[in-house]
């Protein structure tokens, strides 16, 4: 029997991207595509297929990707049959210009064209190169197998809704990954219920705008509440989360939800961008720093134990000493688990990308302060664990001999040095000690 062609995907970006390479790698895996089909390689020297799937969203992350690319030609010369393919957002975006740029590449695929990959690596293979950048009118997860892959452990993503239609000055998503697109409950359940007989536990909803989620279902549309009750009703899935959620779609039954529903777990991303109702009216947020105080004050009666996790964007054009005042007060309100804050980056082709810039030290200035203010409250948080009994999903062995890490509810990496333990038990942890990123804990005996 001929050796199997291996395959390496490179992740970038968010966790989408995380999502698809995995359909990626089973829509050209063996189980697919038979003797024709890849396995996975953790390898790319070994490779004869090389994926990037990369991510657009700030400037520096485009500039990975073509210095990955510039790495990659020693591999290319030394390897003639290698090829390699550029797939992800910046696919997207740049379409044929990375062709151009680089040379060694021989495939260019957006986020909508992943069901054609078998065909655009047969065309790459006679020499074309091939580039798939539209946005097709049947949905790619219907032409993709989905198989929950061996190791991959009891944690997994399932992509519920893609695109935005918001629109946010700053942002690129809608351009790279078109308009909002619901899948239809049955898709989502009947997704769900594999990767839980494959011994997954806890499944995270996926999508930009995941809360506008709206899919059809046999009695009707289904909000995103409506969906993850359906899914708790999943025998063997413990877990639900979702993300990225708008403040905008927070609708009243999804927050109701966090009160009512015991396998959603107390973990809300609701990212803000700015305390600025200036700037957040300038960003076209759709919203007042006010209203989304009032919002998470309305979550906290819900789930009062819950975790606030936010992005920040600093330095947006036009932000001021005093908008970034505002931004600190309103963090300083809500009070933050977990946190993600970036210095804007202008956008080719995005509204706000004309405007008048900030100065980049000035930015970066702020961000260092605003950084300094969520590290504080993310220890806090952290430090109010300490003592406190959790249940924690265990997914990986730490660096450590006998050593497990797990995630708590509240979505913490929680350590426990205990040979016992194996992947996907989920089980009681007493919190005893907070490090800057994680959490360690020993075993609640019974
Ligand atoms: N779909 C998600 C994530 C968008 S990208 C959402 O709607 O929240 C993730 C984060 O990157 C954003 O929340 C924002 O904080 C940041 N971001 C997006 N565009 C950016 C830009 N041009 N410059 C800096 N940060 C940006
Ligand atoms: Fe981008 Fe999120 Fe705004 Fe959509 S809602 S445009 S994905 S930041
Ligand atoms: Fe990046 Fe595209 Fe995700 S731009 S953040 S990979 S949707």
């Amino acid at each position: 029997m001929a050796e199997p062609k291996r395959l390496y995907i490179k992740t970038y970006g968010c966790q989408m991207n995380v999502y698809d390479s995995q359909r990626m790698a089973e829509t050209l895996g063996e189980d697919a595509l038979g003797e024709h089909g890849y396995t996975e390689t953790a390898d790319p020297e070994s490779a004869d297929l090389i994926l990037l799937n990369t991510c657009h969203i700030r400037e520096k992350a485009v500039e990975k990707v073509y210095s990955e690319l510039g790495r990659l030609k020693r591999l290319k010369a030394a390897k003639p049959g290698l090829r390699i393919g550029v797939a992800g957002c910046v696919a997207q975006a740049e379409g044929a210009e990375i062709m151009r740029r680089q040379p060694i590449v021989d495939l260019v695929v957006g986020p909508q064209g992943y069901h054609d990959l078998p065909e655009l690596d047969s065309r790459a293979h006679r020499g074309e190169r091939p580039i798939q950048t539209e946005f097709p009118a049947e949905s790619k997860f219907d032409a993709m197998p989905r198989r929950h892959m061996a190791g991959r452990g009891p944690s997994a993503f399932l992509t519920v809704q893609e695109g935005c239609d918001r629109f946010c000055a700053f942002c690129v998503v809608p351009y790279t990954r078109g308009v909002e697109v619901s899948r239809p409950v049955k898709a989502v359940i009947a997704e769900a219920r594999a990767l839980v007989a494959g011994g997954v536990r806890e499944i995270t909803l996926l999508g930009q705008n995941v809360n506008a989620y709206h899919g059809t279902g046999a009695k009707g549309t289904l909000s995103l509440a409506g969906l993850i009750s359906e899914l708790a009703s999943i025998d063997g899935l413990d877990r639900i989360r979702y993300t990225t959620s708008h403040p905008k779609d927070m609708a009243y039954d999804l927050i109701e939800a966090h009160g009512t529903c015991p396998k959603l777990m107390p973990y809300l991303h609701l990212p803000v961008q700015s305390g600025s109702d200036r700037i957040l009216k300038r960003m076209n947020r759709g919203h007042t720093a006010e209203a989304y105080i009032r919002l998470i004050e309305r979550v906290r009666e819900a789930r009062p134990d819950i975790l606030i996790s936010g992005d920040f964007i600093v330095g947006f054009p036009e932000e001021t000493e005093a908008d970034f005042a505002d931004t600190l007060a309103l963090v300083d309100n809500v009070r933050y688990g977990q946190s993600y804050s970036f210095r804007y980056s202008a956008r080719p082709g995005t509204p706000a990308a004309e405007r008048r810039q900030v100065d980049p030290e000035i930015s970066s200035e702020r961000l260092a302060r605003l950084q300094a203010m969520l590290t504080r409250q993310q220890r806090d948080f952290q430090a109010d664990m300490v003592g406190r009994e959790v249940s924690v999903l265990f997914g990986r062995e730490g660096r450590r001999r006998n050593q497990m890490v797990g995630r708590s509810d509240h979505l913490h990496a929680v350590h426990v040095s205990n040979g016992h333990i194996a992947s996907g038990d989920l089980l009681k942890v007493r919190i005893t000690g907070s490090a800057p990123n994680s959490l360690s804990g020993a075993l609640v005996p019974g």
